[in-house]
């Protein structure tokens, strides 16, 4: 500012070229003189500052502005505009010659095209620039010279708005990327994709959230960042795509078979996380991420070793499948040391298949597996059946298994001969059955194999079934059956018998008494009231008749003693012996039987009834 006073000038307009020999020149000659005239006497004092105005006030890049020196136009002939903050000739816009001079606006060196002055001494700048940022120097000069200053800021759009930074990092590391843009006041912030950043101790943002700081990078970092700017009246943006490498992770072989039959064919694949992708090698030497093998034999069992590299971050990570080639098993051979056998032997059930460790026999009984405490051999291959029960008759069978395949065996049936245990009768102990019922025997033993024998009073019937049936018509018939069971392989035998007892059958039996004891009751009542009437009668005809008498009663109970009807009497053959003889023949036609079943029509049958008298 301290320099702007010069020597008095001549001319505020020297720069300009006055004389060109026309009536305007003359004109501005004229013009010139009266104005020198006049800036003569006022520079001879000082000059008054005076204020400056301007619209707007904050004006941005594009828009117009207006800058007005205060104070009033009195004794004022022209006005001078400066870029700076003297009025240096260099920086000089424009002279602008008030009315009534024709000069108006003659421009000075710092005129752009876009400054117009005004008969109010105003500047009016069109279009502005950032480059219009500075400090302005007006003088309005005449009588007086007066003096202002402004300092106008253009602000500026958001321009220019860049991200520094890599575009491609690792991770773990630390990753920093810096947003700036030309522009006035502009606020930052950051997107990833679409989403807004979450600020922690993961990502920080620093610096008017112009640096963006990821403190341990994750793989997943990777992506588009985006840094908007913005300030009252502008914004941009600009994306910045990162790359995180990583990797590679250890790799995982797959399908994770050890297992494969032989012939089989082998395809393993290897897979691991990394950025860029992995590059992956078999066994050190074989390239690419499958690995292929056909027909595989016992002698490729090994380790399959995978290792995948990442050229960018250089390292590597391996992993190893152990393969087992295993031979694809035949049908085993079962074979007993015999098929039949006796109880309480051993029998030796020999399983024949591949002698490898890895091939499982497991044994079979009936289709379920034979108990843990069976007497296994020779690898499972051998199974003993020791003292042999009975409960281990059955089928056999073997399987034999590795990991790849699994086969059973032929069937082996294993007969054990046992017994006879526990023959019993269906009707035990001693039995009193109705003459003329049929005896029916059913018998049951624990035995195989197993034969029948059946007994009567130690005389073999010649029946070899279970069942023995015989009908008791006669007192003989009473007596022990026996039946033996009989087996011929282990050459044992056992027995069980009943004694069956016979009883008069007789009528009147009800469900409240046993049939016998029934029949034994009518019958001793009939008996009774026959024998009473016989001794009335014997008494009389001894006492008068002197002979013997032989009954015969059709099976009608007599209805009173002494009464005859139906009795025949018989000449008695010696008149010394006392012995009488009365024999009585009942009907069977009496009321209902009690049991059903087989019922022996009694009619005509005989029961003797001795009666003995001295
Ligand atoms: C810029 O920001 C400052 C401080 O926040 C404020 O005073 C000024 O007015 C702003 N200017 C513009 C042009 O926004
Ligand atoms: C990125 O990975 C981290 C773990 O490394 C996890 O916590 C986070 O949720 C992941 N972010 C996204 C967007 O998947
Ligand atoms: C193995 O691959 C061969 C061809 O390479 C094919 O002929 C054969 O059938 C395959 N074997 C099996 C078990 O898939
Ligand atoms: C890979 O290596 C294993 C032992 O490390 C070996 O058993 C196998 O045969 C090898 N495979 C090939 C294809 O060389
Ligand atoms: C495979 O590798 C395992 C462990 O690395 C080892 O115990 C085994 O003996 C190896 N097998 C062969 C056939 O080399
Ligand atoms: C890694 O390999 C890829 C091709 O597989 C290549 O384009 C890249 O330049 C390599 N990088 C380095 C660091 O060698
Ligand atoms: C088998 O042994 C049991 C018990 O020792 C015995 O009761 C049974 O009679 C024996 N059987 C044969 C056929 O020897
Ligand atoms: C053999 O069988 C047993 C029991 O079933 C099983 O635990 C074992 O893993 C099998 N071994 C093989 C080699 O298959
Ligand atoms: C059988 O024995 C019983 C009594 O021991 C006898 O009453 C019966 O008459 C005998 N039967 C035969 C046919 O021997
Ligand atoms: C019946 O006969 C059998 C065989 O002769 C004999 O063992 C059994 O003791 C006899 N039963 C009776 C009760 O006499």
């Amino acid at each position: 500012m301290g320099s702007r006073r010069e020597a008095p000038r001549l001319c505020p307009a020297c720069g300009v070229p006055v004389w060109r020999g026309s009536w305007q020149a003359a004109l501005l000659a004229a013009s010139i003189l009266s104005s020198c005239f006049l800036l003569n006497q006022a520079q001879s004092g000082s000059s008054t500052e005076i204020s400056v105005t301007w619209k707007p006030l904050e004006p941005i890049q594009g828009q117009n502005v207006t800058l007005t020196p205060g104070e009033g136009l009195e004794n004022i002939v022209f006005c001078n505009w400066y870029r700076a903050t003297t009025t240096d000739l260099e920086k000089r816009i424009f002279v602008y010659y008030l009315p009534p001079s024709p000069l108006g606006q003659i421009n000075g060196a710092a005129y752009t095209g876009r400054e117009t002055g005004s008969p109010d001494c105003s500047l009016h700048i069109r279009n502005l620039t950032s480059a219009d940022t500075g400090n302005y120097t007006v003088t309005k000069e005449g009588a007086a010279i007066m003096i202002g200053h402004a300092n106008i800021v253009v602000s500026e759009s958001v321009t220019n708005i860049a991200i520094w930074g890599p575009s491609t990092t690792f991770e773990n590391n630390i990753t920093v990327l810096y947003c700036n843009s030309s522009g006035s006041n502009v606020s930052y912030y950051w997107l990833k994709g679409d989403q807004s950043l979450e600020v922690g101790e993961h990502i920080s943002l620093n610096n008017n959230n112009q640096t963006l700081t990821l403190n341990t990078t994750r793989r997943n970092d990777s992506g588009d960042y985006t840094c908007y700017g913005n300030n009252s009246f502008s914004s941009g943006n600009t994306t910045h795509s990162l790359t995180v490498f990583y990797g590679p992770d250890v790799p995982v072989i797959s399908p994770n078979t050890q297992y494969y039959g032989t012939g089989s064919n082998l395809t393993l694949s290897c897979e691991a996380d990394s950025l860029p992708p992995a590059q992956y090698t078999w066994n050190e030497t074989k390239a690419g991420n499958t690995f292929q093998l056909s027909n595989l034999s016992l002698d490729d069992s090994g380790n399959y070793t995978c290792k995948a590299y990442n050229n960018e971050t250089d390292s590597a990570q391996s992993a190893s499948l152990e393969i087992w080639v295993l031979e694809i098993l035949s049908k085993p051979i079962l074979t007993p040391d015999k098929n039949r056998t006796v109880e309480n032997e051993t029998v030796i059930l020999q399983c024949k298949t591949s002698s490898n460790p890895k091939v499982n026999v497991s044994w079979f009984k009936d289709g379920k597996p034979v108990p843990d405490t069976a007497e296994l051999s020779d690898m499972n291959r051998t199974l003993t059946l020791l003292n042999i029960t009975k409960d281990d008759a059955g089928d056999y069978t073997c399987v034999a298994s590795n990991p790849v395949s699994s086969e059973s065996s032929n069937p082996a049936n294993i007969v054990v001969a046992y017994g006879p245990y526990d023959v019993h009768l269906n009707q035990p102990g001693t039995l009193t059955v109705n003459l003329g019922s049929n005896l029916d025997l059913l018998c049951i033993a624990d035995s195989f194999p197993l034969h029948f024998q059946w007994f009567f009073n130690n005389t073999d019937q010649k029946v070899a079934n279970d069942t023995f049936s015989v009908p008791l018509t006669a007192w003989e018939d009473q007596g022990n059956y026996t039946c033996q069971a009989y087996n011929s392989d282990t050459n044992r035998a056992g027995s069980a018998s009943v004694i069956v007892k016979l009883t008069e059958n007789t009528p009147g039996t009800n469900n409240g008494l046993s049939g016998g004891a029934i029949a034994g009751i009518v019958i001793g009542c009939v008996a009774g009231v026959v024998l009473i009437s016989g001794l009335v009668y014997f008494l009389c005809a001894k006492t008068s008749l002197g002979r013997t008498e032989q009954h015969v009663s059709n099976g009608n109970i007599p209805s009173a003693p002494g009464h005859n009807q139906g009795v025949t009497d018989t000449k008695p053959r010696s008149g010394e012996e006392d012995i009488q003889y009365s024999t009585l023949a009942f009907k069977a036609n009496n009321p209902p039987q009690p049991a059903p079943g087989p019922t022996h029509p009694l009619e005509g049958n005989i029961i003797y009834s001795e009666i003995r008298k001295k």
